[in-house]
């Protein structure tokens, strides 16, 4: 097992990858408490690790409010005496040309993807600091590395949370502390679902060398290496998951 009683944090964890990040670390011994919105499927996931014989919490709330991100952390250390692992992997996307995007939803995608990621990381890092140890795997994505042909506010936010990535990990290291992401290329999952039809599906397996899509599961791996000690002398680090897609 190679996270055996570790306490991992996973906001967005009542879905696509944030959900198989869950149930595979959760495989592996983690006790996980799932931050998301979505009520439902959140304490879903929660009684699927409770199945898995490890301990699991579900807290509703939105990773873009403070008083929410806050409670939330206080009660995750009230519940689990400490916190080994942050997740921050809840996000949301909106691929249009940037004439179609309003003041509204650049603020809204920027403070849910990229101020959620700073605010859950603000929230943690002392408790992490205190204790001399902790990872904080952030989730990127190919559209914060190379641009993507719509969604400047995602691109943004994405490129955003590999300066906090990069920034934050050299602050923490002294104590311990790695902080790494992934960005992952884009894949199927509930987010995507609408932006996916056989001929985009054609268009993007002809730019990826390993000539599969990728799943949640994928993405999962990466997580799990860089949550677990395999990965305690890298920081600072973005993995790219995409299947080759670079060389393509
Ligand atoms: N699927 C892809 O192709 C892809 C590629 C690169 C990066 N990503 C990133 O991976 C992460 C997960 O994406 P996914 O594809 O699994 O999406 P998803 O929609 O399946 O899951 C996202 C989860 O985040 C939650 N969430 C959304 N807003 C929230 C908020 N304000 N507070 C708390 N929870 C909130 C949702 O309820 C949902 O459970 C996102 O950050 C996304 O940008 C996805």
């Amino acid at each position: 097992m190679r996270l055996k009683d570790k306490n991992v944090i996973i906001t967005g964890g009542a879905s696509g990858f944030g959900k198989e990040i869950a149930l595979t670390f959760a495989r592996e011994g983690a006790n996980i408490i799932i931050a998301d919105l979505d009520k439902a499927e959140g304490a879903k996931i929660a009684d699927e690790i409770i199945d898995l014989n490890q301990k699991a919490l579900f807290i509703e709330m939105d990773v873009s409010k403070k008083s929410d991100v806050d409670k939330m952390v206080k009660i995750a250390i009230e519940k689990f005496k400490q916190i080994d692992i942050l997740v921050n992997n809840a996000g949301i996307a909106n691929f249009r040309d940037i004439q179609e995007i309003s003041e509204e939803q650049w603020d809204k995608l920027i403070n849910i993807n990229l101020k959620g990621t700073y605010l859950c990381s603000r929230s943690i890092i002392e408790h992490m600091i205190e204790k001399e140890s902790g990872k904080i795997i952030n989730m990127a994505s190919i559209s914060g590395v190379t641009g993507r042909p719509v969604g400047v506010d995602y691109s943004a936010s994405k490129s955003g949370i590999i300066g906090i990535t990069r920034t934050l990990a050299v602050q923490v290291a002294k104590y311990g502390v790695n902080v790494n992401a992934i960005a992952p290329g884009p894949i199927i999952t509930p987010l995507m679902e609408k932006y996916f039809n056989e001929e985009t599906i054609e268009r993007l397996l002809a730019t990826i060398p390993y000539k599969r899509q990728g799943k949640a599961s994928d993405i999962a791996g990466t997580a799990l290496f860089l949550a677990s000690e395999d990965s305690d002398w890298i920081t600072g680090e973005v993995i790219n998951v995409n299947g080759g897609a670079f060389i393509g």
